[in-house]
């Protein structure tokens, strides 16, 4: 949709006998908008399918916005069609990375998805999750978190942190060239422009020590508000703003990247896909990369986001992870 929402109509148009599951965001990550939630979960129930909402963004932040005051849609295990939620503590909820939640509607639901088999040489093998060997120290630290922030550690945190959010767009709307894309409930959202490359504002917002998530469809910076952030504001949008005003110059930069994106392009169109692997990593090395990320990226996503065939885009990722795990003598 327009406003980076689901279509709800459709998700109910591509339903089909073999359906089983709906799925909405609560947020998105890329612009941090809620799905319509209640509307998905309405045609999910009149399908007799379930219904998935990933609040692992906002599980850990929507409650504690709307309690402040700010206007949340429904979106949780109480609106009617909704069976399973997933909320994760590594984020918003903020504990450590290795222990996540996901809740039920029902118990029935719940016995999915647990694994037991009782006719194993070994004995009788039952697991709660997918990983049946797992660390119980992350549930422990994030049991420990929880329990330490309570209900009104996350009011005063969240209060903090849509302050900043809302200085933060307020700031963001006022730099002439970019903006705020939709209008986003929480604290994630993406910034994006109509007339800027926003990859050449994110390699300037590097040079400076910022470093935002470049996204496409369309090119976009990421955000990801949290506690940390809220006593950088200032500096961060007076680094934007410079930023900003750098990018709208005529450089030579500029018309470099323009003609580097223009040649790769019209060789990856010509060459064998071997080549054009090797041309990336020359690229990525004339970016001053030297092997590993180069220091410009905008040249090297202005190219990815032109690619006639994301399928040779994939192949070059694969190849790339493939090198870095690969073993060299
Ligand atoms: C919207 C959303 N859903 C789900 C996940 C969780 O994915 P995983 O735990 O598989 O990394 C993330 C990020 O981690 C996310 O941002």
């Amino acid at each position: 949709m327009p406003d980076s929402r689901a279509d709800a109509e459709a998700m109910r148009k591509a339903i089909t006998p073999n359906t089983i599951l709906m799925v909405g965001s609560a947020p998105s990550y890329p612009h941090g908008v809620v799905d319509p939630i209640a509307e998905m979960a309405k045609i999910a129930k009149q399908n007799n399918i379930l219904f998935h909402v990933d609040a692992c963004v906002g599980g850990f932040m929507l409650p504690f916005v709307r309690k402040l005051g700010y206007p949340i849609p429904d979106f949780d295990l109480s609106v009617s069609g909704v069976t399973s939620i997933s909320a994760d503590l590594h984020k918003y909820g903020y504990a450590a990375k290795g222990a996540s939640v996901i809740l039920y509607k029902t118990p029935e639901l719940r016995r999915h998805q647990m694994f037991v088999s009782t006719n194993w040489a070994g004995g009788i093998y039952p697991s709660l999750s997918m990983a049946g060997t797992r660390p119980a120290s992350p549930i422990a630290a994030a049991w420990a978190v929880l329990n330490y922030l309570g209900e009104a550690g996350y009011l005063e945190l969240n209060d903090a942190v849509m302050k900043a959010v809302k200085r933060l767009q307020n700031g963001i709307n006022a730099i002439q060239g970019i903006k705020v894309i939709s209008n986003p409930e929480m604290s994630v959202f993406a910034i994006g422009s109509d007339e800027l490359d926003v990859y050449a504002i994110a390699d300037k917002l590097t040079q400076k020590g910022w470093h935002l998530d470049r996204q496409q469809f369309p090119p976009s910076l990421h955000m990801t508000v949290q506690y940390g952030h809220v006593n950088i504001v200032d500096e961060f949008l007076s680094d934007l703003a410079e930023s900003v005003k750098d990018v709208r110059k005529p450089s030579i930069e500029k018309t470099f990247n323009a003609w580097l994106v223009a040649i790769a392009n019209f060789l990856i169109r010509i060459l064998p896909e071997a080549w054009v692997t090797a041309l990336m990593e020359k690229a990525s090395g004339l970016l001053g990369g030297g092997g590993g990320l180069p220091s410009k990226m905008a040249p090297m996503y202005g190219l990815m986001g032109s690619l006639p065939n994301r399928g040779d885009l994939k192949e070059m990722i694969l190849d790339l992870l493939d090198g870095m795990t690969r073993y060299k003598k």
